[in-house]
């Protein structure tokens, strides 16, 4: 089963892994339980071989999904990763936030590795925001302006993006396909604000028009009402994914505020992101990396600041793909896992990069946290101050000591790896569902 790099299996102790059925109207979403890369976009890329239609609905070219296709190897920030699959129409959401000319870039850059057809197969929401250079420059400006206190963004300027959004000052794909004396005006205004809160912010107007104006033209064939599309091919019985970007841990509203993206990257944000009702929500994937990472700053209880982190580091190539920044790196902590699971409901978990154990003698799982005297299961701290201060208990299993790179399978894994699959999925308590 190609394409699933490093053993992304997801088993409950049955054979074969197989892929699940979708259709009967029902939409399949992918998410991210932990802090991003869990290896969404090998999740996606698999089960997307029976899509019509993969989705974007959050988030913006922050993310970075690896696809591996043959001896292809696509890097992907903005696109729904289902778009190498030929049959496969990809939809960039109105909850998205887009920098057009990176966009592009992202596409001549997939081109050339060999993806074909796009121009018939991408659509993007006339409710999406674009993500303008001056919102990247504000990202690095409000960066830093917080000193140590940096959160560790990706400086793609989605925080900013997200705030225009929220303020009502931001613009749109339709604006900028429609009026453009409106979209300028508009554009103007945009400036003027963060011109006058941002010292030393450069903007020239004119040449940024002419860019946006050269855009549009390029861009136009692909911005339609993605809402009414989406809702009739689900209705018509086509199979739908959705591809999250970030995670639970992630999520504006749930993650480890302020550690977070600006988007909602948990199940509720499929619906606002996409404008479908959340009755034709079917399967969601949780996808679990065998370990823990993260990108950027804050607490990470389980995190491993020694040899073994080093050696998970270099093994599982824990290296940023939107930014190159060096991975932290830590135990499975299912704490994270069961409050990611009590907000998205997962229906199965998709477990990857299990081979980059192979090596251990012994491998820890964070099961609870201390925090002031109480044992903590079911919750998951609300703030940072809180995280840092928690003590992890952990189960320690021992290692399976073998090769299992090219194990595609539950039962050809070693005894010592399936028991550890067996023990994520009872942890977490998420139906064992396969795929
Ligand atoms: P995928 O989809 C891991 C992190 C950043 C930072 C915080 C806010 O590949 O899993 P932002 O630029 O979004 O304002 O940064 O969120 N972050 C990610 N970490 N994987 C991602 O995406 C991420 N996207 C954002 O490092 O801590
Ligand atoms: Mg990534």
């Amino acid at each position: 089963m190609a394409n699933i790099a490093h053993n992304g299996i997801s088993q409950n102790g049955s054979s074969q892994a197989k892929r699940p059925k979708m259709g009967d109207n029902f939409v399949t979403v992918v998410l991210g339980t932990q802090w991003g890369d869990e290896g969404k976009g090998k999740v996606v890329d698999m089960l997307a071989v029976d899509a019509d239609v993969v989705c974007r609905c959050q988030g913006g070219n922050n993310a970075g999904h690896t696809v591996v296709v043959g001896d292809k190897r696509y890097a992907f920030h903005m696109l729904p990763s289902g778009i190498v699959h030929t049959k496969c129409v990809a939809v960039i959401g109105n909850g998205c936030v887009v920098h057009i000319e990176q966009l592009l870039e992202e596409l001549k850059n997939a081109e050339e590795v060999g993806l074909e057809r796009w121009q018939e197969r991408l659509l993007i929401s006339n409710r999406a925001h674009i993500v303008f250079d001056l919102h990247q420059h504000v990202d690095g400006m409000q960066e830093t302006g917080r000193g140590k206190d940096l959160i560790g963004t990706t400086k793609k300027g989605i925080g900013p993006a997200y705030s225009s959004k929220a303020t009502r000052s931001g613009l749109r794909m339709g604006d900028l396909i429609g009026d453009f004396d409106v979209f300028s005006e508009r554009f103007q205004k945009l400036v003027d604000y963060y011109k006058k809160h941002y010292e030393g912010l450069e903007v020239d107007v004119n040449k940024e028009l002419n860019i946006y104006k050269n855009l549009a033209e390029k861009i136009r064939p692909l911005i339609c009402d993605t809402i009414p599309y989406l809702n009739k091919a689900i209705q018509s019985g086509k199979t739908v994914m959705v591809e999250g970007a970030q995670s639970n841990v992630l999520d504006i509203d749930f993650g480890l505020y302020p550690y977070v993206t600006s988007s909602n990257c948990s199940v509720g944000g499929v619906c606002t992101g996409l404008g479908i009702p959340p009755h034709v929500i079917g399967n969601i994937y949780g996808v679990v990396k065998a370990y823990l990472t993260r990108v950027g700053s804050g607490g990470f209880p389980t995190e491993l600041n020694c040899e073994k982190g080093e050696k998970l580091v270099n093994r599982g190539h824990e290296y940023g793909v939107t930014t190159g920044r060096k991975r932290r790196v830590g135990w499975l902590d299912m704490v994270m896992l069961r409050y990611s699971h009590m907000i998205n409901g997962f229906t199965a978990l998709a477990i990857t990069k299990l081979d980059i154990l192979d090596t251990f003698e012994e491998i820890k799982i964070g099961v609870a946290y201390q925090l002031d005297g109480q044992k903590v299961v079911d919750s998951f701290p609300a703030t940072d101050e809180k995280l840092q201060k928690v003590e992890v208990e952990y189960l320690t299993l021992p290692g399976w000591n073998t090769n299992t790179e090219d194990v595609r399978s539950f039962d050809d894994l070693p005894e010592k790896a399936q028991e550890y699959v067996l023990k994520i999925q009872e942890l977490a308590g998420v139906p064992g569902k396969i795929f």
